[in-house]
């Protein structure tokens, strides 16, 4: 696990190159796409690039991590209408380019194997975006998720409520209770994981997530076993990490930034 801390500035343009290269590279590049507050940065140094530099997404697909259930495609908050908002309609995916779990289902178990079915016909994903939540989840699995979990409903944490009341007016009850979630064992085969994380209400997470033995209490320490996982995160967000010095000497010592 490579751990970067940088400014926020510095780690947006650290992931939007790692997706440009990826998008100039492969003629079917697929990205897993985060929702929440984290990845905003990313999305508009990648529309920008878009805009200006001709960076195109339309042979990009897109899968996102999670969707809340009972949310419909057209409300604000839902993370298909979010995604949208926030990124997926400002560049050039085709239509249909970036799909999500179908929280709406009547059968939500057939939807979630289908999810999962879908991402491995689109060949996997190539570089999928990640944020954490302040209890150590990755997507919306909650302390106590099987490592090796599949595409599933899952019952929102109440702290991950509170956390995303400001996006429902600051009302925890209107914050969905459940969703449809991609799994940790789901994630774990994206072939390169890229996990920003900023502000010192991450700073514990992120610690057990690098340094803390690997638990289903905090779920993304499971990307300690990826071949491939970068961590990414502020002077704020690493304030807790008992390495940090050395992972600023070996971010300030590495050969080639531009890769990770
Ligand atoms: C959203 C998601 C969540 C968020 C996490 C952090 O699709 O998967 O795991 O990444 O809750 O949210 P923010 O970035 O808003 O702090």
């Amino acid at each position: 696990m490579e751990v970067i801390i940088a400014d926020d500035l510095e780690l947006a343009t650290l992931v939007a190159d790692a997706v440009e290269r990826l998008v100039r590279s492969e003629s079917a590049p697929v990205l897993g796409l985060a929702t929440g507050s984290s990845p905003l940065s990313v999305y508009d140094e990648l529309t920008r690039r878009h805009e200006q530099d001709g960076l195109s997404f339309s042979s990009v697909r897109g899968f996102m991590l999670d969707e809340y259930v009972g949310l419909p495609a057209s409300h604000p908050q839902s993370y298909h209408n979010v995604i949208d908002t926030e990124f997926v309609s400002r560049v050039d995916f085709a239509d249909g380019a970036v799909q999500g779990p179908d929280g709406m289902a009547d059968d939500l178990v057939a939807a979630s194997a289908d999810y999962d079915h879908a991402i491995a016909e689109a060949g996997g994903v190539d570089l999928q975006i990640l944020g954490i939540g302040t209890d150590g989840h990755i997507a919306f699995n909650e302390p106590g998720s099987s490592l090796s979990s599949r595409t599933r409903v899952k019952t929102l944490a109440n702290q991950t409520r509170i956390d995303n009341a400001r996006f429902f007016d600051g009302e925890v009850d209107r914050v969905p209770q459940h969703c449809l979630t991609q799994g940790l064992g789901t994630i774990m085969e994206a072939r390169h994981l890229v996990l920003i994380a900023t502000g010192g209400h991450k700073a514990e997470a992120v610690h057990q997530m690098v340094e803390g033995p690997i638990s289903s209490m905090w779920p993304a320490t499971v990307m300690q076993m990826h071949p491939h996982a970068t961590v990414l995160v502020d002077d704020s967000a690493a304030s807790r990490l008992q390495l940090g010095d050395y992972y600023r000497q070996t971010y300030a010592s590495k050969l080639d930034k531009e890769r990770f």
